[in-house]
């Protein structure tokens, strides 16, 4: 499974890149204004420090506006990846987008059947969007579950990347069916690679080691 970063924040990059496990960036229009930066020049940012897809989301709410705005976010980086919403006009932008080559990313979805839609009209990347399902009481890996299965029934070459992910259970549960991305905060990521026992186990090795006064070689 690729693991992408869920965020806008450079600093946390830059420290994430470093535990080696980054293989994308998404980020949102709410993530990008967090940083208070102008939007290109994070992105631009974001991309020269991983060398992997990166979803910009475009910001219009109609398909000829949309268009533009993906033409121009993907000017800025080969790695760009257009975000559309799941709406008529995104699906209008998303198929539009792709005939010209251009890499989009379906986000906003909360139903297999939009994704099968942003898939029909050439979507690179669905986003289904896990969290907010299990907000308002829905089993959010339910839609991953059908996603995965109904574009694998039509050989889709669409990749599921699960989206709003809240916690450790969510990574591993897109993990089990074979998503082909997550994307994580950067404070899920750390969670998925700490363990209690691991330090417990590894203070205990430490001591033991003092108390013996050897050396390494
Ligand atoms: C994905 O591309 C979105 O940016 C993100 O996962 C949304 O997560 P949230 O529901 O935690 O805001």
């Amino acid at each position: 499974m690729k693991i992408f970063l869920d965020g806008a924040d450079t600093g946390e990059l830059r420290e994430a890149i470093t535990w080696g496990l980054i293989d994308g960036v998404t980020t949102n229009p709410s993530l990008l204004a967090k940083t208070g930066r102008p939007y290109a020049e994070v992105l631009a940012e974001i991309c020269s420090m991983i060398n992997g897809p990166v979803s910009a989301e475009v910001v219009s709410t109609q398909a000829p506006q949309m268009l533009e705005e993906g033409e121009a976010l993907a000017r800025l980086h080969p790695n760009i990846v257009v975000k559309c919403p799941v709406t008529l006009e995104g699906l209008k932008a998303t198929a539009a987008l792709s005939k010209r080559g251009i890499k989009v990313n379906v986000t906003l979805i909360f139903s297999p059947l939009q994704a099968l839609a942003a898939a029909k009209c050439g979507a690179s990347y669905v986003s289904p969007f896990v969290g907010r399902l299990d907000d308002i009481g829905h089993d959010g890996m339910t839609t991953v579950e059908q996603t995965m299965r109904i574009l694998r029934n039509y050989n889709y070459h669409t990749e599921v990347l699960v989206a709003s992910l809240r916690n450790p259970l969510h990574v591993l549960k897109a993990a089990e069916l074979g998503a082909h991305v997550a994307t994580l905060p950067f404070n899920v990521l750390r969670q998925i690679l700490c363990h209690p026992l691991t330090e417990v186990g590894l203070e205990k090795f430490l001591a033991d080691w003092h108390a013996s006064k050897q050396k390494i070689v």
